[in-house]
């Protein structure tokens, strides 16, 4: 449906309805039920259709609203809340003898009643509270310090397991808890697609999820495909007075009524003995599952008794937590490989005598550079020790020195790149030593064409790694520049050796998607070049901020250093690049060949703002950084980075440095608030 069809307010509010219970059913039976009812494109198409009419008449979009799931929302802090029911936690500990007076003790507190045990795995993620009232969720919060949590309620909202509606019969106001987890395979994906952007790969799930919920731009935090486990409800003693709230198996058979995702690893236990084969288990059993665990939570089944059990200081009496011990062997070091990354970053790579642990085969573990051999003071023939943790890639935490030769000696870091053979290079404050010949080492050069066909790129998908490779070995391909003088001539009957010969359609086909990838935007261009620390959120502001390639490489360290998020490493990475004639004959050969080299933002010149030039600083309320920004050239102003006799107005958001507000007066600018601006825009 085409934006702002003619539909009336009634038939849009139908339509709103009808649409509404169709995508929540839809995602219902993905999320829940790993069915998928309807095509991508089809399950699209109905969330445009709402989105447009919640668009057109926003009196009908609702919090619950399935649009509600991309995100939107900004945080410029998260609000403190107060948990109306304390959020504890629970003893824990690492010894089965523990578990086995807990289970003694419990029995002996209960005394002839009957009663058992469940069991269910303690997730390694982040504890959340959701409050649900008449069935509408209105409020997730981070256990924080157990009384008092952030709100994260926009971010919760786009992890698609978290019902924003719940179904058949739920109390009119309660608080479901649960663990927000990283699911193993989406973490990778995301730690990898960060590495490709220049940014830090998180170090574990856990983290990960953390940093997610605190995002200040939900829309990232929709693009993390985060999952909510819920294990707990809380409530009013009224709202809890339900007969299948009586036990704990009852309550989270009731939650997975109400819409959410439990977890159907919980299992009932009579005695001790079965509370440690579930524990033993799990802990062999905990490597093949999709998301991380730490250990296995014991919770007496009986609500009735909890409050007869108690409380401790800080946890309950009726509940404990075993949690793993990370998996451990010692192994010998039998050689150390050292790989030259995409982007020349060296790795040193353990080749160990083959070891069970944690039920895979370790061989090779990452000894993840010079800094770490040196710190873990690794010789030549040592036996090292490998660890196994939630983190599920083995680690090297250490030597077993035990077994240490005489007179073995310490490891010697290579000196040159093993595949080029250039001197490596450390920076100042870097672990790690790095080839520093980008452009002729054989892996960065299809480092840099891999990066430059990816989809987030030049999206030319018919050259997967394994063409890539195929076209560098046989000198086809040296550079990005080259693709664009193949033929497809040249590509068929290429692959032979591999059984993968390039027949004449497929060879069509990528010179095809070759040809098409001359459409893709300036801004995926530039992020396509592989600057190193140039992303595709940089990529875009020095896109929109220069407009075109000249005038980027035209500008000097000082200038680039001026654009939002571009620092002064990054400026003077994005310089030095261009200085290099060899880069920029590259570029003009891709210009030659009908790439696009100016962004294709229409800048309207004439509104409001016409003319004038802003400066703009700190939080905003209303946009983020980068929204102000293009509401302000959408208005016909342009955006400066930094203050100068030229500047209009300088907008002030609140948190602005001191030293803006001075240079500003200093200098005579008018300084405007976000409201001021606003009303300056007439706030379309
Ligand atoms: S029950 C009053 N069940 O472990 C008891 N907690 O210290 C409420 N956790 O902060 C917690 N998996 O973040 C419970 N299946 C599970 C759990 C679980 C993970 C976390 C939770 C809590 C900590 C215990």
């Amino acid at each position: 449906m085409d934006l702002f069809s003619n539909i009336d307010l009634e038939n849009a509010r139908t339509r709103v309805e009808e649409l509404t219970k169709l995508i929540d059913h839809y995602n219902y039976e993905y999320y829940m039920n790993d069915r998928s009812e309807v095509s991508d494109y089809e399950f699209d198409r109905l969330l445009r259709e709402l989105s447009d009419l919640e668009q057109q008449y926003p009196e009908l979009k609702l919090a619950t609203s399935p649009t509600q799931r991309v995100g939107g929302e900004v945080n410029k802090t998260f609000a403190q809340v107060q948990h109306r029911f304390p959020m504890l936690s629970l003893g824990n500990t690492y010894s089965i003898e523990e578990i086995e007076d807990f289970e003694a003790r419990t029995r002996r507190l209960i005394g002839d009643k009957t009663f058992d045990y469940t069991c269910e795995l303690k997730y390694d993620g982040l504890a959340i509270g959701l409050t649900y009232k008449k069935g509408e969720l209105v409020q997730a919060v981070t256990r924080g310090n157990g009384a008092v949590g952030d709100d994260i309620t926009s971010n919760a909202r786009t992890i698609k397991t978290i019902p924003l509606k719940l179904r058949g019969d739920y109390p009119d106001d309660f608080e479901v808890r649960g663990e927000v987890v990283f699911p193993f395979d989406a973490f990778e994906a995301f730690n990898r697609q960060r590495e490709a952007e220049g940014d830090e790969p998180f170090a574990n799930p856990r983290n990960a999820a953390s940093g997610s919920l605190k995002l200040q731009d939900s829309r990232e935090c929709a693009k993390r495909k985060l999952q909510f486990c819920a294990y707990f409800v809380m409530g009013i003693p009224e709202a809890m007075a339900r007969p299948d709230f009586a036990t704990h198996e009852g309550r989270l058979e009731a939650l997975k009524l109400m819409g959410f995702k439990v977890m159907p690893y919980v299992k009932r236990c009579k005695d001790i003995g079965e509370i440690k084969a579930f524990i033993d288990y799990w802990d062999s059993e905990r490597w093949n599952l999709p998301f991380g665990i730490d250990g296995i939570v014991i919770k007496v089944n009986q609500v009735q008794l909890w409050e007869e059990l108690g409380l401790t200081a800080k946890s309950p009496r009726w509940a404990i937590a075993y949690k793993f011990k990370a998996a451990r062997v010692s192994t010998l070091l039998e050689s150390i490989d050292y790989q030259v990354g995409q982007t020349g970053i060296v790795t040193p790579v353990a080749n160990l005598t083959p070891v069970s642990l944690g039920g895979t085969t370790v061989r090779r573990a990452t000894l993840v550079n010079a800094d770490n051999i040196k710190a873990l003071d690794i010789h030549y023939g040592d036996h090292l020790l490998v660890e196994k943790g939630g983190e599920i890639i083995p680690k090297i935490v250490g030597v077993d020195l035990e077994k240490r030769q005489p007179g073995a000696e310490a490891v010697e870091y290579i000196k040159t790149c093993p595949e080029c053979g250039t001197p490596l290079v450390r920076e100042e404050g870097e672990a790690g030593y790095y080839c520093p010949n980008q452009d002729g080492c054989p892996p960065q050069r299809i480092g840099k064409l891999e990066h430059f066909v990816a989809r987030r790129a030049m999206a030319i998908d018919t050259l997967g790694p394994e063409r890539l490779k195929m076209l560098y070995a046989n000198g086809l391909v040296k550079n990005i520049a080259d693709l664009y003088d193949m033929k497809a001539e040249q590509l068929i009957g290429l692959g032979q050796e591999q059984n993968a010969s390039i027949q004449a359609k497929g060879a069509d086909n990528i010179i095809q998607a070759i040809e098409a990838s001359k459409k893709v935007p300036f801004e995926r261009v530039l992020f396509a070049l592989g600057i190193r620390f140039v992303g595709e959120i940089g990529a875009k502001k020095l896109a929109r901020h220069f407009g075109n390639i000249d005038a980027l490489m035209a500008a000097t360290e000082e200038e680039l250093a001026t654009v939002e998020d571009v620092g002064e490493k990054t400026a003077q990475l994005i310089y030095n690049y261009f200085q290099k004639p060899e880069h920029r004959a590259i570029v003009e050969r891709l210009r030659a060949a009908g790439l696009q080299m100016q962004s294709n933002a229409v800048r309207p010149t004439d509104g409001p703002l016409s003319g004038k030039t802003l400066v703009v600083s700190g939080v905003f309320s209303h946009f983020t950084r980068d929204g102000i920004k293009e509401h302000i050239e959408a208005h016909g102003g342009k955006v400066s980075g930094s203050l100068s006799s030229k500047t209009s107005y300088l907008v002030a958001g609140e948190k602005m440095g001191p030293e803006k507000r001075k240079k500003a007066e200093s200098l005579g600018i008018p300084i405007i608030s976000e409201e001021e601006y606003m009303k300056m825009t007439d706030n379309e």
